[in-house]
């Protein structure tokens, strides 16, 4: 698994105000887009495209288009809402799906509850967007569930990570014949023992829609 953790100081600053507990919910929502289409700027490096003839008033060139089938952005419910605008804000033509999933706190593992994906997603690259990587079992059963629909190439962008999360997420898809790609905004310090990131900024979900019973 490839690991991209952009060094631009624009990230570090608005991570910092999105970290502070005294960051209130609009302001979260805000930073938390901002990231995104930043983070997007990497995780779409490697987009698929197709070379397309125009003419410019000049003269005809070639230019690149994005290829069939159009990537697809799959939030996790209900964290990954908040990545959204900021990632399609870039890649206005790609196809969303959503997974909802929502982890044990006390086993701390995830459950889905929710999907609405193409079927058969064959050929098909797509961006899985979770702000937190902690333990690392959600976004690791998302992508073995993406690949068994026939996902061939996988970009996972969080916002934060924790060091374990990496090293689970690399092992479960060792197992897998695909790339796989993480782009983190940060690679925090470790794992409390309750399964939060420290220093982390919480819970992601909390923070940007407020608390649920
Ligand atoms: C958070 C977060 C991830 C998950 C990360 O979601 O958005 O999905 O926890 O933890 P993990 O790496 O240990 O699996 P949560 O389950 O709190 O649901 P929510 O998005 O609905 O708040
Ligand atoms: N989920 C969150 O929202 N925050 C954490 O620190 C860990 C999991």
């Amino acid at each position: 698994m490839r690991v991209i953790n952009p060094d631009h100081r624009l990230i570090a600053h608005k991570l910092t105000y999105l970290r502070d507990e005294r960051t209130d919910s609009p302001t979260f929502r805000r930073l938390a887009e901002e990231l995104m289409t930043l983070l997007a700027y990497e995780a779409t490096r490697e987009v698929r495209v197709e070379p397309f003839e125009i003419r410019t008033p000049v003269a005809p060139t070639t230019g690149i288009k994005l290829s069939n089938p159009k990537p697809l952005v799959v939030p996790i419910l209900r964290a990954g809402l908040g990545m959204l605008e900021g990632m399609v804000r870039l890649l206005p033509s790609a196809e969303v799906g959503f997974l909802g999933m929502q982890r044990d706190e006390e086993t701390l593992e995830a459950v889905t509850y929710a999907n609405r994906l193409p079927d058969d997603l064959s050929g098909r690259q797509v961006y899985l967007l979770d702000p937190m990587l902690a333990t690392g079992g959600s976004m690791a059963d998302a992508v073995r569930y993406l690949a068994e629909r026939g996902a061939d190439d996988i970009t996972c962008v969080c916002l934060l990570a924790a060091p374990e999360g990496i090293s689970a997420l690399e092992d479960s898809v060792a197992a897998l014949d695909i790339p796989v790609t993480l782009v983190t905004g940060s690679i925090d310090e470790r794992l409390n023992e309750v399964g939060y990131i420290v220093p982390g900024l919480g819970d992601a979900g909390d923070r940007l829609y407020g608390v649920v019973q």
